[in-house]
């Protein structure tokens, strides 16, 4: 079955209580359940995974180069810092669009550039965790435009 990798970066962990002014009060799991949810819809398996190590989020890029899985990205605090996982993403060619559940452009300055960003097919930000299934739509989308 085809396949969408959904990774999310450092404190993603913590949603739901992590200031919920910003991010919302779903949880990590609730935004799990309902990208599964989408992915049946889509006609996806959704693998659904969350570190706070930057260096895990390289090796699954990779890993979904390897396994020619799309990837949904929620790269948080990485977004702002990471050569590595732009060069990730580069080196493994896989289809990537990056989803923020906040505004990061309406946010303070240093949040407002993106090392993912110029590698992605194309960016979500500010919907909260609809943004997650905005996302797995979009990729879906692309992926049939491009067979
Ligand atoms: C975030 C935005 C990032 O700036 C921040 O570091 C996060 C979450 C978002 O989903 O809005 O941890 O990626």
């Amino acid at each position: 079955m085809k396949q969408i990798f959904v990774l999310n970066g450092p404190n993603l962990n913590l949603l739901g209580k992590r200031e919920p002014g910003i991010y919302g009060v779903a949880t990590l799991d609730d935004i799990r359940i309902s990208c599964e949810a989408a992915g049946k819809e889509l006609g996806y398996n959704i693998d659904f995974r969350q570190s706070n190590y930057e260096g895990d989020l390289v090796s699954w890029i990779q890993e979904a180069g390897e396994k020619e899985a799309l990837v949904l990205i929620n790269p948080a605090a990485y977004t702002h810092t990471s050569v590595a996982l732009q060069d990730a993403i580069r080196a493994a060619r896989v289809t990537v669009v990056e989803v923020h559940l906040s505004n990061i452009h309406a946010r303070e300055a240093f949040r407002h550039h993106s090392y993912v960003s110029p590698v992605a097919q194309g960016v979500i930000c500010g919907f909260g965790a609809e943004g997650y299934i905005l996302g797995l739509r979009a990729l879906a989308a692309s992926a049939t435009k491009q067979q």
